[in-house]
């Protein structure tokens, strides 16, 4: 037995860390070749250009403490929303507010329920917090609402759904979630995670689909939070800054819970700035509509199943060692996520990159591919 074995809380000994996409320089070092990123969901065209002259104008007040109350930037994300800022709650990242969810919901005996394949930080936040996460199987890679309203019982708390789902890229329409809720006992808060909202309201207007009415849902005070973050379209992830939207008490109890001063005078400023940088948000959801297409197509050409996305990212069906195929590809510069810590050992995971990555990783995987072992 290990020296702190018995310090440490029973539901930690058991808690498996998060295995991030490979950071750039890591990777470089490893293969000794330059590599583009297609692992993290990221924003390939950068920081908001707005955003970066924002935090440069910032830099030197950071001998101040940031203001704990983020009143600026709630407001303004308020505005946004046309929502009162007592139902905005700004955090370090919408993991951190996972994290603050499962903290103040859950406890030993009480659980969570999410679908198999879905955002792995589910997982982790839950059990931190000395609740079960309860995955119920999937419907067509997609979450399967029948199946998780099965699963509530009187222990359940919370409700994880990814809108787009990550890895897979699915949607749940606005008809199928006003039909769920509608089965949700009020001893249940359910968290419809929107990291990729933007993304997958663009497709949706091109697509006629009617993808949220979450908005709705916290105007009617619902037991519903939403999270958003400026880590995808915004291409923020660096600095760490979401926010969740959800009744104003519930929201004010998570305020309690959070770090105090965990989101710094940067990551306010740069987030401010970002939310009205409408070029920078067209060039990255235009971009994503033309090069997923693409990307697909020419996945799909070589064979592969390739999942439909609503989101910035590919979900694919290899049918062989994702990890093996992450390895050879990385060796040819190209770094993307292997889904088996998602419980698909198979499948990988591709963001969508700029028209150049994109023809880089092709090009890349049509060459690790014939050289694959077995298929
Ligand atoms: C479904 C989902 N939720 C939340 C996040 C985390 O976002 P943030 O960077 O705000 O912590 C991600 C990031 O990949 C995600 O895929």
């Amino acid at each position: 037995m290990s020296r702190f074995y018995e310090l440490v809380t029973e539901h930690v000994r058991t808690l498996g860390g998060y295995i991030p996409g490979k950071p750039l320089k890591q990777a470089e070092r490893e293969s000794g070749v330059n590599c583009i990123k297609m692992a993290s969901n990221e924003n390939p065209f950068g920081p908001s250009p707005l955003a970066i002259e924002a935090m440069q104008a910032v830099l030197g007040e950071c001998n101040f403490y940031p203001d704990h109350d983020i009143s600026e930037l709630r407001q303004k994300i308020a505005e946004h929303h046309k929502l009162p800022p007592e139902d905005v709650l700004v955090t370090a990242g919408s993991t951190s507010l996972l994290g603050i969810i499962s903290r103040t919901l859950l406890a030993p005996g009480l659980n969570a329920i999410t679908s198999e394949r879905s955002f792995v930080i589910y997982r982790i936040a839950t059990k931190a917090a000395g609740g079960r996460l309860v995955e119920v199987p999937m419907r067509d890679d997609g979450f399967y609402l029948d199946a998780i309203t099965s699963a509530i019982d009187p222990n359940t708390r919370i409700v994880f759904l990814a809108n787009p789902n990550n890895p897979t890229g699915t949607l749940v329409d606005a008809a199928a979630l006003d039909r769920f809720l509608a089965h949700i006992p009020p001893s249940v808060i359910v968290v419809l995670d929107e990291a990729y909202y933007d993304f997958a309201q663009h497709f949706a207007a091109a697509r006629g689909v009617e993808y949220s009415h979450s908005l709705d849902y916290v105007r009617q005070a619902r037991n519903v939070v939403v999270l958003r973050t400026f880590s995808k379209v915004h291409g923020l992830a660096g600095v760490r800054v979401g926010y969740g939207l959800g009744p104003a008490e519930m929201m004010k109890y998570f305020a309690r819970m959070r770090t105090t001063f965990s989101v710094s005078v940067v990551a306010q400023a740069a987030a401010l700035a970002a939310l009205g940088d409408e070029a920078h948000i067209h060039k990255a959801l235009e971009n994503n509509a033309e090069q997923s297409k693409l990307l697909s197509e020419g996945i799909s050409a070589l064979g592969y199943r390739v999942v439909p996305t609503w989101a910035n990212f590919l979900y694919c069906e290899l049918g062989e060692d994702a990890a093996s195929v992450a390895k050879r590809l990385q060796a040819e510069g190209v770094i993307i996520r292997p889904l088996g810590p998602w419980g698909a050992p198979t499948a990988i995971r591709v963001t969508v990159g700029t028209p150049e990555q994109n023809q880089t990783f092709l090009r890349a995987f049509r060459q690790v591919m014939e050289k694959a072992p077995v298929r």
